[in-house]
Parts: structure tokens; C-alpha cells; sequence
């Protein structure tokens, strides 16, 4: 492995907040203007137009943050200033349970959420964060993108929690990555603490793939990992490789155990003050951004495979059927209301 010095942006972010606190967030927001009657938009545009500020986990190099960037200017030009989006990167305004929160009160509009955070508002969520839910990722878009099938469950949070859910990017396939050694059956994770997101099915899904499950915040990841408050953790490729777990765990096994969804959320009082022909316009907008982040998705995962290997990162496959077949107790467990079964068919349904 190449030693070079690489600041983390999860290091970039830490020593952000230890410097400026959440005074200092305060204070970049109210710099910031935006928000329903804030400041101009920071592009010009009409002047008296409103920008939405939008929190994100990941790195400007990420597939998202180049969708949401590119939406936001979009936006402004079809709204003629109107409205505008800043997208802030890198956990700056804080982990994703902070920011769902903050969606929700309006002291921020937007925000990208794992679907393991909305569960714990609505579980029916839960039923979309199952192992087996999408066979890839272009059903799991398809469904994504049908009303009759998620209409309802993205409506769900706005009277409880003035939150709505705008649909959903991919986080493509999910598989295990190691600080011990490549892993090839479930049995090779025994003793291994694995990180997973805040979410009680996802600490069963560790158990069943052999692990200890133990949920941290993504922006935690590479310190557990470096230094060895855990040993293995999950996610996509291109996670692995701009968050630079791939230093510190080098080790990476295809187990593809789930596709999992981020969902972008607005506060349901802004999109509900945006004139029908903005509303227009953003859902275009929207749809734009889906589609974008789609093939990025595809071209980034083999750039960061071929990234992280150049760096010295193995990657491997896994007996895949051993680890199916200890996650297939897991709906059956957890699918218990009649709401989440019935979604679960629905979703199911949908693949053949
Ligand atoms: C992916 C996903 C994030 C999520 C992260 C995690 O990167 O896109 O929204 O926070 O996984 O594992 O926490």
C-alpha cells in the first residue's frame, strides 16, 4: 500500500465541528440566508428567491453530491431564481439523525437519510431496508419511482413530522469489508465487530451474517475501523472508497447482502409553498437528478474498485448461497404488521 498523507473527510469534518462547534453551524446557516423568505440565491437569479439548504454525508466527489449540485442549478434556472439548493457536504451540518431532525423543525429544507433513519419514524421503511427487498439496482429504481407501490409510505411522516419524502437514490449493493482478512463465508466474520447504521434490523442482519453488530454514524467509520473499536463494516464501493475506509480495512468481499435506498426529504411546509409551476419545475428537476446519479453510479463503482486496488485493497468473491441463505429468516422476523407485509408483497411482486 502506497503511504501517502490523506485527510479523511470524516477527519476534515470532525476537525471542522471541534473548531467551530455548533455556534458555528448556526452561524453558517445564518450566513447562508435561505430558508422560506431568506436571502437571494447565492447564483443571482431573481434576487428575492429562496435557497433551500440541503445536508449530505458524503464527499463532492460522491455521485450525490454531484446529482443534488447539478439539481440545485438547474432549478435555479427553471424557477428564474426562485428557488435555488446548497448542498452542504461531508456530515458539516451534522450525522443524518441530526439532520432528519433539523428537516423536520425547518432549520434546514432538505436532506439525504439512509432508509435505516426514516424506520424509526415509520417502520414500514424497514420493509424497503431488508436483505432481498431489490434483486438489483434497476428494479430497486423502478419500484422507487412507482407511485402505486411507495406512494403512500412517502407520504407518510408529513402531518406526524412536516417531513415528505421525494424518492430515492440507490446505495447500490452493500458487502463487507475487513480490518482481519477477506471473508468468504459468514463463519469468517465470527468475533469480528461489524459497524452497521442505526437500525435494529440491521444489528440482527451482522448476527446473521456472523458479525457483532455495533451502529455507529457514517462519519465515525474510518476512526472505529483505524482505531479498532471495530473490526469489519458494510457498505457500497464508492463509500468504501471516498470515505477511505479501504486504508484502514483493506479487505473487501462481494457479499452483495442488500441494496440499500437514501431517500431525499424536504419540510413539507417549503414544498408546500412553492407556486404550482416551481413545484413543476422541481419535480423535474428531481427526476433529472435520479437519473443522473443512476449512471454515475455505475461508472464510479468500477472506478473505485480499480481505485482502492491501486492502493492496496484486495477484493473478493464470497460464497454467496451461505450468505443468503443465513439472511433469509430476517423478513419473517421483522415483517410483522400487516402494512409492511403488504409492501413487502408489493415490492416482491414487482421482480417476478
Ligand atoms: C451509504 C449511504 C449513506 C449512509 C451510509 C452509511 O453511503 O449512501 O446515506 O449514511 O451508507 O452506511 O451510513
Amino acid at each position: 500500500m502506497t503511504t501517502r498523507s490523506f485527510t479523511p473527510r470524516s477527519m476534515n469534518r470532525r476537525t471542522l465541528l471541534g473548531a467551530t462547534g455548533l455556534a458555528g453551524i448556526a452561524a453558517t446557516l445564518a450566513a447562508c440566508g435561505g430558508g422560506s423568505g431568506g436571502g437571494a440565491s447565492d447564483g443571482g437569479g431573481a434576487g428575492s428567491g429562496t435557497t433551500m439548504r440541503l445536508a449530505l454525508n458524503q464527499t463532492e466527489t460522491h455521485p450525490s453530491y454531484i446529482a443534488l449540485d447539478n439539481f440545485g442549478t438547474a432549478l435555479e434556472e427553471s424557477t428564474g431564481g426562485a428557488w435555488g439548493i446548497d448542498v452542504f457536504p461531508n456530515e458539516t451540518l451534522g450525522a443524518q439523525q441530526e439532520t432528519l431532525q433539523m428537516a423536520s423543525n425547518g432549520s434546514v429544507e432538505m436532506s439525504i437519510v439512509s432508509g435505516t433513519q426514516l424506520e424509526n419514524l415509520n417502520p414500514d421503511f424497514l420493509t424497503l431496508n431488508m436483505p432481498g427487498a431489490f434483486d438489483n439496482i434497476e428494479k430497486q429504481m423502478e419500484i422507487l419511482q412507482d407511485p402505486s407501490i411507495v406512494g403512500e409510505l412517502f407520504a407518510s411522516l408529513e402531518e406526524s413530522q412536516n417531513i415528505t419524502v421525494l424518492g430515492g437514490f440507490t446505495q447500490g449493493e452493500r458487502s463487507a469489508y475487513s480490518t482481519v482478512g477477506p471473508i468468504s463465508t459468514p463463519a469468517d466474520l465470527n468475533g469480528q465487530k461489524m459497524r452497521v447504521q442505526e437500525s435494529d434490523l440491521h444489528l440482527a442482519m451482522a448476527a446473521a451474517l456472523g458479525a457483532t453488530g455495533t451502529p455507529l454514524a457514517y462519519g465515525e467509520v474510518y476512526t472505529g475501523l483505524n482505531s479498532g473499536v471495530i473490526d469489519a463494516a458494510e457498505n457500497n464501493e464508492i463509500s468504501y472508497f471516498t470515505q477511505a475506509h479501504y486504508e484502514v480495512a483493506p479487505y473487501f468481499s462481494f457479499t452483495r447482502h442488500l441494496v440499500g435506498t437514501d431517500y431525499l426529504i424536504i419540510n413539507t411546509e417549503t414544498l408546500n409553498s412553492m407556486s404550482e409551476e416551481d413545484r413543476t419545475a422541481f419535480d423535474e428537476g428531481w427526476a433529472a437528478a435520479v437519473q443522473e446519479h443512476t449512471g454515475l453510479w455505475v461508472e464510479q463503482t468500477e472506478q473505485a474498485i480499480a481505485d482502492a486496488e491501486a492502493d492496496g485493497a484486495t477484493f473478493n468473491e464470497v460464497d454467496t448461497a451461505a450468505f443468503q441463505e443465513a439472511l433469509a429468516a430476517l423478513p419473517e422476523e421483522f415483517l410483522t404488521a400487516e402494512s409492511q407485509t403488504a409492501l413487502w408483497d408489493a415490492v416482491r411482486g414487482a421482480q417476478g
